[in-house]
């Protein structure tokens, strides 16, 4: 297991955006892991307390329980939205990052899949209560941002709801940045996606990272 290099990441990551390939690189944040999810250097380990904050103040819409968590990483979101009552599918591109929520949680009722945001199963349109979003909009580039935020979207059926977490900057700023964090502007798009906004945090987290946390519905 090799120690993480903030600059050799960054490196790494952007030359597979200049090639056009954003996403040929997830699998090996998960596989120089070696099979200890608590090795994945963004995974938190523990359900973003927004969400959970979220799911306990919104009892009453939680008789829909259809939830999709979009690129789920190790599982944690997945498994407090399950935990909530939720039947929960959870997917991610990493073969690698599935394999160690299956291996994490064998008894667990979240469906676990390996799939792309932007090749999706095209029963998933219009077919969630929930969709849950955090940090993968920040990992793509350019194009991908939109068509990202658009997938996500599609996946939400009559008035149902999308919570987005993400880091955030000023308009203009850190434009190198990677992950790059998402603008008001950029997560304005959602709105203009003909949702309604529900909620619109912004916060700095205990590292004094700047965040958005922000939920709409359909
Ligand atoms: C920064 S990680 C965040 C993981 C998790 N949501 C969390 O908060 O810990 C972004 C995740 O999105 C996944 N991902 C990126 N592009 C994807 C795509 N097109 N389809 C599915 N998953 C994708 C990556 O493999 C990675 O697990």
């Amino acid at each position: 297991m090799s120690d993480f290099d903030p600059i050799a990441y960054k490196k790494m990551v952007q030359t597979y955006q200049k090639n056009d390939n954003p996403l040929g690189w997830f699998d090996s944040i998960y596989t120089d892991a070696e099979g200890d999810y608590k090795s994945v250097f963004w995974a938190d380990l523990a359900p973003n307390p927004y969400l959970v904050s979220w799911l306990k103040t919104h009892q009453e819409v939680q008789g829909r329980k259809r939830a999709i968590v979009v690129g789920c990483g190790v599982g944690d979101d997945a498994e407090a939205l399950s935990a909530f009552g939720y039947d929960v599918i959870a997917f991610d591109i990493s073969s690698e990052a599935i394999r160690l929520c299956k291996n994490r949680y064998p008894q667990s009722k979240v469906k676990y899949s390996v799939e792309n945001l932007f090749d999706y199963p095209q029963k998933w349109r219009n077919n969630f209560d929930l969709v849950y979003e955090c940090n993968t909009i920040q990992v793509l580039p350019d194009k991908y941002r939109i068509q990202a935020r658009d997938a996500m979207v599609s996946f939400l059926d009559e008035d149902a709801f999308i919570l987005v977490s993400c880091r955030s900057r000023n308009e203009g700023d850190q434009l190198d940045d990677i992950p790059l964090p998402l603008d008001k502007k950029e997560i304005d798009g959602f709105v203009k996606c003909q949702l309604k906004e529900k909620s619109f945090l912004a916060y700095n987290d205990d590292n004094s990272v700047p965040h958005f946390f922000a939920t709409y519905q359909k």
